[in-house]
């Protein structure tokens, strides 16, 4: 098995969240609410979170809710459900949900649904399937799934289901690897598995498999280290993860390192960014590779911010 140049990783993110003015940091300054819940759960995942300075974070992130309960991408922003569920899940990270007022963010979230189940991202009204699985996470998380009505929010992910097995954005919409996590985590959280042909979808997904050990997000797709988690997660959640080659995935994933500098990317030999380095180490962790903590593939949070959450221990 190859190594994992876990110091180099911790660096690289270290170092991406320090740099406010180089050119990835402008290009995403509207996601950075994202990009931290990207970059620290990878450091919680290798064991380093006490590394960044809690406080600091904590402060930066409630200054990016708006009144309405939602949050922007930073400071000043507009808010978005997608923010939404990274600064929840940022907080919980640091065991930090109680700063919170849950009533008025889980009304905010609440407010995005529309009378057919399904959910808007903002109030510009933009459907997707993304967004039922975030109000749905982000509210479980909270303690507040009875703010939503459950049953239709269930029908409405139902209905974007497909012949092939898998499920797209809207009703009718192509299968994708990216929504068939957002909407199997869903059902996992709400305890609607049964729709699922396990099977059929299990089928499709591990096609996701090419012949370099990568998986991609649709057929006919390059391989992409960030779909070792949409589609491994999904998996995961249908008990057909041994339907794949795990030691070849694994292999594919190391091979998209920056050994020198650290980070991962989207195939061997690209540019890293932060958003494949945390999807590479959180598909690595759910391949059990050794010195990782476990992560939940429903949550998307370590298994132990989620027991934490759940079980109160
Ligand atoms: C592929 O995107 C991924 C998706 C469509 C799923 C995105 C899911 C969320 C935003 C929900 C929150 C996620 C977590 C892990 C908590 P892409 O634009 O890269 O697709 P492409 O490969 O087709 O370009
Ligand atoms: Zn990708």
């Amino acid at each position: 098995m190859g190594e994992l140049m876990t110091e180099k990783h911790v660096k690289y993110i270290l170092s991406v969240e320090k740099k406010k003015d180089d050119f990835e940091s402008v290009v995403m300054e509207h996601l950075r609410v994202n990009g931290a819940y990207w970059g620290l759960t990878t450091l919680d995942i290798l064991g380093k979170l006490d590394a960044v300075d809690q406080d600091e974070v904590v402060s930066w992130i409630m200054q990016c809710q708006h009144e309405s309960g939602g949050f922007g991408g930073n400071i000043g922003h507009d808010p978005h459900i997608l923010y939404t569920l990274s600064a929840i899940q940022v907080l919980a990270l640091f065991d930090k949900i109680d700063v919170l007022d849950v009533e008025n963010v889980a009304n905010y979230i609440a407010s995005l649904q529309n009378e057919d189940g399904s959910f808007s991202g903002d109030m510009w009204g933009e459907i997707d399937t993304r967004f039922s699985y975030i109000a749905i996470c982000s509210l479980a998380l909270l303690h507040r799934l009875d703010k939503i009505n459950v049953e239709r929010a269930v029908k409405y992910i139902v209905s974007c289901k497909n012949l092939d097995g898998g499920f797209g954005c809207t009703p009718g919409a192509e299968s994708h690897a990216g929504q068939i996590f957002c909407c199997v985590g869903a059902l996992a959280i709400t305890g609607s598995l049964h729709h699922v042909d396990k099977d059929l979808l299990g089928w499709w997904l591990c096609e996701r498999q090419v012949k370099s050990g990568g998986l991609n997000g649709r057929p006919e797709k390059l391989p992409d280290v960030c779909y070792s988690w949409w589609v491994l997660s999904s998996l995961i959640l249908i008990d057909r993860v041994h339907w794949i080659d795990k030691g070849k995935l694994v292999n594919f994933i190391l091979d998209c390192q920056d050994k020198e500098n650290g980070g991962i990317s989207d195939r061997p030999d690209d540019a890293v960014d932060v958003f494949h380095t945390y999807f590479g180490v959180a598909g690595l962790s759910l391949l059990e590779f050794p010195g990782l903590k476990a992560i939940d593939p429903a949550y998307a949070l370590p298994v132990e911010v989620v027991n934490r959450i759940f079980l109160g221990k």
